[in-house]
């Protein structure tokens, strides 16, 4: 019997197998409980013998059947660890990594060249009113240059700021026309313009505003030149041209020199070997005046500038879209290591 029992146990595979083994040779039904109950048949002088034996058979089955049990556990375990192992030795999937989006580059370029002439950074809300987007900036009501910026009316005295001009407003009457002010400020500004490859009925500006006793338009130059060369390069030169802004007198637009040439990143340059890039003047006394600051002790100069337009020239970019539309083999050419 203990053999019998012995080689099943060996030959038994699984945990179910091992399972019946011991309920056919250990169970209620099983010979050796027949045995032992069997045991009041028997000669006193025998039961003692019987009985020991019957209870050593036993106890070897039920050890033969945990050691079989551990083995066959063991190789369920190995053979899980098999399936689920990981082999390292295979080359890793390539995980995409994002960056700044070309236009917030720019922006923190700027940002970074201006603080560092003493600039600071300010921002103003993009639903502006009528009295900081045009009024305050000596733009009254039916003067034909507000025109010149056809706008997203949202009710008759408010809007979308169509330029970043209202911070300068805004600016100027925090301070109280009692300080000096040097600030620049980036944001979002919107037109009524119909989207094509140089429109955008949103697009982004960097304003710029100093404001002080004795500012001068050689200090506008000044500054001006100091950024075209960290920016765009060196080499670069600028060259102011008269312009018409209703809130600057004079007015001028800024242009830098480019190359003219062929190829990549050249077709931006115009044949005269300048291409303009900014707008600006000195303060009109008019606006100095709306925020509080007497003209005759201060000045001021101001200008605007489109990173959208600064990148197409930086970079060649042919089409404004390219910044709106989110083609990522587009934006991660512009992505820094
Ligand atoms: N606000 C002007 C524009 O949007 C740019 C500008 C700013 C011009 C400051 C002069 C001074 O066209």
């Amino acid at each position: 019997l203990k053999q019998e029992a012995l080689e099943q146990i060996d030959q038994a595979q699984t945990a179910d197998d091992l399972q019946s083994v011991r309920v056919s040779y250990l169970g209620k039904k099983g010979p050796i409980t027949e045995v032992l109950r069997g045991m009041g048949k028997l000669p006193a002088e025998e039961r003692p013998v019987v009985g020991e034996l019957a209870n050593k058979v036993r106890q070897v089955i039920a050890e033969a059947i945990d050691e079989k049990k551990a083995i066959i556990e063991e190789k369920a375990i190995n053979e899980q660890l098999e399936k689920e192992s990981i082999d390292v030795t295979l080359p890793a999937r390539p995980v995409h990594v994002g960056g700044p989006h070309l236009l917030t580059r720019m922006i923190s370029e700027i940002e970074d060249l201006f603080i560092g002439m003493g600039f600071e950074v300010r921002e103003g809300p993009e639903v502006e009113t009528d009295y900081y987007n045009f009024e305050a900036l000596n733009l009254p009501k039916d003067h034909p240059a507000r025109d010149m910026q056809d706008s997203f009316y949202i009710t008759e005295e408010l809007l979308m700021r169509t330029h970043t001009s209202p911070v300068q407003a805004r600016t100027m009457n925090a301070y109280k026309g009692n300080k000096p002010v040097k600030m620049i400020c980036p944001g979002k500004v919107y037109r009524r313009d119909t989207d094509d490859a140089t429109h955008s009925h949103q697009f982004m500006q960097v304003e710029g505003l100093y404001v002080d006793k004795n500012v001068r338009m050689s200090d506008l130059k000044g500054v001006l030149n100091q950024f075209a060369k960290q920016f765009f390069g060196e080499e670069r030169e600028i060259r102011l041209r008269p312009s018409f802004f209703p809130f600057t007198e004079p007015s001028v637009e800024m242009d830098i020199s480019c190359k003219v040439c062929q190829g990549e990143g050249c077709s931006v340059c115009k044949k005269t070997g300048w291409i303009e890039i900014l707008g600006g003047g000195m303060v009109h006394p008019r606006v100095l005046e709306m925020a509080g600051y007497d003209p005759e002790i201060y000045s001021g100069f101001a200008f605007g500038m489109g990173p959208e337009r600064i990148a197409m020239l930086k970079y060649g970019i042919d089409d404004i879209r390219h910044f709106y539309t989110n083609d990522r083999r587009f934006l991660k050419q512009y992505h820094q290591a």
